[in-house]
């Protein structure tokens, strides 16, 4: 073949696209004959093919391209390997047992009186020992028969058993249904909703959950507090005022509000008893501030998933992100899309894995491969991982998240904040480069980071969005690297209720220990046993 040369980048790049360069070899590697590798079920298939056409030739039934088109039809469908097998066993059976009569009906033959009278004694002997040699082989092909049918059997159980396993995955992904409403068994829970660090003395910090507006604050003991962004006069956002005395004071006409929404200060008028603004049980823990938006009572507050000892925190960010949450969670529940949509950040260069796997340690839960990263879902909004780095910046592929040397501990929550609407709060962690932290204007380049990393995902995300106002389905052909998003949206789907049962069902879920996680194998039948979720709720 004649090369070809593209001295001109663009008339090569026209030529070619944007992988190849002009690699003027791709012709003759084009040209080269393709070689397929056969995997062992293929071969299997295949001799079994080749058997049915032999025993269909061998009964002269059909011809050889009518018993392969048959073959063809018969293939295209799993179930139909079982009448395949028949097919085979039942015409090799049959073509055996035609050896076995005829050997005998020869036999017969041969000691016929009227034979006998014909032949020799010795020519009868040979024929005789010829005979019996016939029906030998034909009994040899008979156990043949059998160890092949036995074989055969076994392997059309294991078909079968993929295949309902395939079905039964199939369809327990389909049962994922996205939704940009927010359910209203998602409020009973603890929301973290900021970093304590960032909720100071004297400070308003306002954010929206489920649609409605708050503002934390705390008192002059430092407890801190969660009342209704909205004054109980003229509905103003209280967030715009400012603390006095331990109160928030309204910045319309001054009225004073306690930490439990009670109105004390009515300037300029007289007090009136009995005015107040909601309130929200709020609490500190591991540096956020949790509250309860839920109808019913306060549980226990969960203990958020920290970094390993050793680990430093480097960042905590916070930023306003215009989807929903459970996009996002999906979103960053999802690993494979990093190669394709992270290309000028983090995965820069990275090449297409051939697979892409989620193994699951526990329900919600467990490593990628071949990615060196340890994730989970912690319900109701928030992901963990674990980072394993070979060398600052960079990941190797194929080890697992404990053997690298270097770590990043990320946390994400993600708050339902209003429809459509996510508050993100991002913690980062290190076990490496300490003294980063006292570098100048590092958070700086932390957020700068973060916002690029995010700005990837978000223009893919708003547009999934867009695409579900319109009625579409993000869950429509979910493949198995989608696991454990498509498990966050099953845990979604299962708190869609306000029942007490219900409840209890999904927080006993949420509170199965380390052990009994780890004891659920990650086999769908397994899976479909312990998050078997209806409208009557869950059965754990
Ligand atoms: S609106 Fe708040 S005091 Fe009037
Ligand atoms: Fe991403």
């Amino acid at each position: 073949m004649a090369h070809r040369c593209w001295p001109d980048p663009e008339a090569r790049f026209k030529r070619f696209g944007k992988d190849s360069g002009g690699n003027f070899f791709l012709e003759a590697f084009q040209a080269a004959p393709q070689v397929r590798l056969r995997s062992t079920e293929d071969r299997c298939r295949s001799q079994l093919a080749d058997l049915t056409v032999l025993n269909e030739r061998l009964a002269g039934r059909q011809t050889t391209w009518q018993i392969r088109t048959r073959l063809e039809y018969l293939k295209t469908r799993r179930r139909n390997w079982e009448s395949i097998y028949e097919y085979v066993t039942k015409a090799d059976a049959s073509a055996t047992l035609a050896m076995i009569e005829e050997a005998n009906r020869k036999v017969e033959a041969a000691l016929s009186e009227e034979s006998r009278e014909r032949t020799s004694v010795v020519a009868l002997k040979t024929q005789l020992v010829e005979l019996q040699q016939e029906v030998n082989a034909a009994h040899q092909r008979l156990h043949l028969t059998q160890a092949r049918v036995d074989f055969n059997m076994q392997r059309i159980n294991e078909l079968k058993e993929e295949a309902t396993q395939l079905e039964r995955m199939r369809s327990m992904l389909s049962t994922a249904e996205s939704t940009l409403d927010m359910e209203p068994g998602l409020r009973n829970f603890w929301y973290p909703t900021a970093f304590s660090s960032k909720v100071d003395a004297n400070m308003l910090v306002p954010f929206d959950l489920f649609g409605e507006p708050w503002v934390l604050f705390r008192n002059e003991t430092g407890v801190v507090s969660c009342v209704k962004d909205e004054c109980a006069h003229r509905a103003c956002p209280l967030s715009l005022g400012k603390v006095v005395d331990g109160k928030v004071q309204c910045p319309y006409h001054g009225w004073e509000y306690t930490g439990a929404g009670e109105c004390v200060t009515m300037p300029s008028t007289v007090q009136c008893l009995g005015i107040r603004v909601s309130s929200l049980p709020c609490t500190e823990q591991d540096g956020f501030v949790w509250v309860w938006p839920g109808s019913q009572p306060p549980t226990e507050l969960p203990a958020l998933a920290q970094p390993p000892k050793g680990f430093t925190m480097h960042a905590e960010i916070e930023v306003e992100v215009p989807v929903e949450h459970g996009l996002l969670l999906e979103n960053l529940l999802d690993l494979a899309h990093a190669p394709f949509t992270h290309t000028s950040t983090f995965a820069k260069g990275w090449p297409i894995p051939d697979f892409v796997k989620f193994k699951a340690a526990r329900l919600l839960g467990g490593n990628w491969d071949p990615y060196p990263i340890d994730m989970s879902f912690e319900p109701p909004c928030c992901v963990v991982s674990l980072i394993g780095l070979s060398q600052p910046g960079k990941i190797k592929r194929g080890l697992r998240a404990g053997e690298c040397e270097n770590h990043l501990h990320q946390l994400h929550v993600c708050l339902p904040s209003k429809k459509g609407h996510t508050r993100l709060l991002y913690r980062m962690s290190m076990d490496f480069m300490d003294w980063t932290r006292s570098v100048p204007g590092i958070q700086r380049f932390w957020r700068y980071i973060a916002g690029q990393v995010l700005g990837e995902d978000l223009v893919l995300v708003a547009g999934q969005q867009d695409r579900m106002e319109r009625g579409s389905d993000t869950w429509a052909n979910p493949v198995s690297y989608d696991k454990l998003a498509v498990r966050y949206r099953r845990w979604r789907n299962s708190v869609d209720g306000d029942s007490n049962e219900q409840q209890a069902a999904v927080a006993a879920l949420t509170r199965m220990s380390a052990g009994e996680l780890f004891s659920m194998s990650e086999d769908v039948a397994d899976l479909e046993e312990g998050l078997a979720c209806d409208s009557n709720g869950c059965s754990v």
